[in-house]
């Protein structure tokens, strides 16, 4: 492992590619292996013990293909797996949940921070915990939205049904007074231009990825492995399903980056 291997990324899906859009635009030397486990999307409605058997086999996938770190693009596991495994691995995993904490609870005027997530996401209180370690004044809403992952595997940005879900699903949380809302899964910030519409300029909408590829950039630095001199980064695409849909979904929402997808099968 040195500088210049790769940055193992994974999710259900297509979601995990808004962290791949701030990778490629933060850190466009480095290369990177994405995963997408799509034979076992969702995993929002998933139990626990599924959800750290696929962490473990999507892990071990990217170890044993080099990875310098993993980026876990996935609110889900961030919340459910990753707080529990981070420390089995010889190499740095991160995921989202802290860095789309650390972002509301900077923005935040009024205290009152919705999070939409996934079911897993919003039982396990991640987001609620994370938020109120750094103020437990703050009042954290959390509301599971479970239609809007197969509308964006889909590809289905906008339309009456997107519009009838982000109404159904946002409506409880703005009856709380939020001024910020946490995009808490990864496959959401995908419907933004609606949820904006929706919530209104008076409230912050925060997609963690960003500051996610943040935290990496920390990591990186700390340990010296930034990549070097790196011209044509290997940007390679695997998912265990579905791999046409991926092609098309992935391409059309992260502007045709994704050139080839293998499909694979992990044991
Ligand atoms: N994009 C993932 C998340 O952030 C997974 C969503 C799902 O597959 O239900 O939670």
């Amino acid at each position: 492992m040195g500088k210049n291997s790769p940055i193992g990324v994974f999710d259900s899906g297509v979601g995990g590619l808004t962290v791949v859009k701030a990778l490629l635009e933060e850190l466009p030397e480095e290369n990177f292996i994405y995963f997408g486990d799509t034979a076992n999307v969702p995993y929002g409605n998933k139990s626990k013990q599924q959800l750290f058997e696929y962490a473990h086999n999507i892990i071990n996938f990217l170890i044993n293909r080099g990875v310098k770190a993993i980026v876990v693009a996935c609110g889900t596991h961030s919340s459910v797996t990753l707080p529990d495994i981070a420390d089995q691995y010889s190499i740095p995993l991160l995921g989202v949940v802290k860095a789309g904490s650390r972002s509301a609870t900077k923005i935040t005027n009024n205290g009152r921070i919705g999070i939409a997530a996934t079911s897993a996401t919003v039982n396990s209180r991640a987001y609620t915990r994370e938020i109120q370690q750094t103020n437990p004044d703050y009042q954290v809403f959390e509301t599971a939205c479970p239609h809007f992952v197969p509308l964006v595997e889909s590809g289905n940005l906008d339309g009456k049904e997107v519009r009838n879900a982000v109404q159904e699903y946002l409506d409880p949380l703005m009856d709380h007074g939020i001024d910020t809302l946490v995009l808490g899964c990864t496959h959401y910030p995908f419907l933004t231009p609606v949820i904006k519409e929706f919530v209104g300029k008076d409230v912050n909408l925060i997609d963690p990825s960003y500051e996610t590829i943040n935290d990496l950039k920390g990591i990186l630095a700390r340990q010296q492995l930034y990549a070097v001199g790196n011209e044509e980064p290997l940007r390679e695409f695997y998912v265990s399903g579905n791999d046409d849909s991926f092609y098309k979904v992935g391409n059309l929402l992260i502007g045709n980056a994704i050139r080839k997808v293998n499909k694979i099968v992990l044991d």
